[in-house]
């Protein structure tokens, strides 16, 4: 969006000049938990508060971030251009049809700034859902709109529908907190009838994780229908959350809109670097799948053995009823070094629970047997 000093050739050039210098260099050992880095549980804690991945982002783009140390000086265009004609070959679309954002909070951030306020209409979604948008909206003068979920933990279109005129309507599926999904039969019929007038912003951050068939992506839409917006992100299944990378998906004249919003260079080298990176890692998704689905089943099993329920969940973390309410309990475990999701009032007896490793799920269940005992 800048002027740009350099041509994308010698961008990649510079990378390949990056790749020698870190030929003659000792390897670096990533290490997953440096001391010296801020985190927000005490040394030996357990992190399941914040939906991350545990197992970090590919080794391909933290190969590709070293790689990148040599342009940390120039302004990420070409880096941009780069990921963005990824993103279009992955989805089979125009490069037009994307917009990157400094986390898929940017998206979210500036569909509020365009589709939602005095003059644009309100912003409608779901009680309870991922509370971020509220607040931006909120920010620009908007009315919100909650409209509880059916007893099914899906959302409710109609009713989300009938309190839409204008403004935005926000579909997080899977949903955050509840990890349930809406169907795709429903989410299709709802894009299919919602006036034009009204925007819609899917949000897919946890698109990967799920695996039923009643499930899909509604990106495949967007060229039909000038009013959808699909956003995704980096942070979740490509372990990037601290480097920030997300994007969007919807008709070049959307887009556009969206654009004037935007701060410029908003995503840094690092997160192009390391999200295009990622993206040529055919075992990322895969593994991550596989070690969260494991680690998922031992949880809900164990659970299921003390009698808590837990909502099907398609995604990285899950939502169950401990069947009191739930903050003395995320105090009682945060005193154990074992960091939990926050509450979400309209479920005030539910916990949500981020899916980690293994042993950090031992660790959780160990602490939660004492906290409940
Ligand atoms: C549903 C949902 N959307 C968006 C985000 C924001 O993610 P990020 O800004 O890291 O891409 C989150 C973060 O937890 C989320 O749960």
């Amino acid at each position: 969006m800048n002027n740009v000093s350099i041509s994308r050739r010698k961008f990649t050039h510079l990378l390949g000049i990056g790749a020698a210098v870190a030929l003659v260099r000792p390897r670096v050992t990533i290490a997953t938990e440096a001391a010296t880095v801020p985190a927000k549980t005490k040394p030996g804690g357990v992190r399941l508060s914040a939906n991350e991945n545990p197992y970090g982002p590919s080794a391909k783009a933290h190969e590709a971030m070293k790689n990148a140390h040599v342009v940390c000086n120039r302004y990420p265009d070409e880096a941009n251009d780069v990921l963005i004609d990824k993103i279009a070959k992955i989805n089979n679309i125009n490069r037009g049809q994307i917009a990157l954002g400094d986390g898929s909070s940017e998206i979210l951030k500036l569909c509020a700034e365009t589709f939602t306020g005095p003059s644009e209409g309100k912003l409608v979604v779901a009680d309870p859902t991922f509370e971020a948008i509220l607040e931006y909206s909120k920010a620009c003068g908007a009315d919100v709109v909650k409209v509880p979920l059916t007893s099914s933990h899906a959302h409710d279109l109609e009713k989300m529908s009938a309190s839409a005129q204008k403004g935005l309507i926000y579909v997080c599926n899977p949903n955050n907190p509840t990890a349930s999904i809406t169907p795709k039969n429903d989410l299709r019929d709802f894009i299919a009838k919602t006036s034009p007038d009204t925007m819609i912003l899917v949000d897919e951050a946890y698109f990967h994780y799920a695996d039923t068939p009643d499930y899909e992506s509604v990106i495949p839409l967007v060229k039909d229908h000038p009013n959808l917006i699909v956003a995704r992100t980096f942070s979740k299944i490509y372990g990037m959350a601290g480097l920030r990378c997300g994007y969007c998906v919807a008709q070049p004249e959307t887009i556009k809109r969206m654009h004037g919003f935007q701060m410029w260079d908003s995503v840094n080298i690092m997160a192009l670097t390391a999200a295009g990176a990622s993206l040529d890692d055919p075992d990322q998704v895969p593994n991550g799948q596989r070690l969260i689905s494991e680690a998922k089943t031992f949880t809900i099993s164990e659970l299921d053995k003390l009698g808590h329920k837990t909502i099907p969940s398609q995604a990285n973390f899950i939502m169950f009823d401990c069947k009191k309410p739930v903050v003395p309990i995320i105090k009682a475990l945060k005193d154990k070094n074992v960091a939990v999701g926050r509450l979400f009032p309209a479920y005030p007896n539910h916990m949500r629970l981020t899916i980690g490793k293994k042993d950090e799920m031992e660790s959780f269940v160990s602490a939660f047997k004492q906290v409940m005992a």
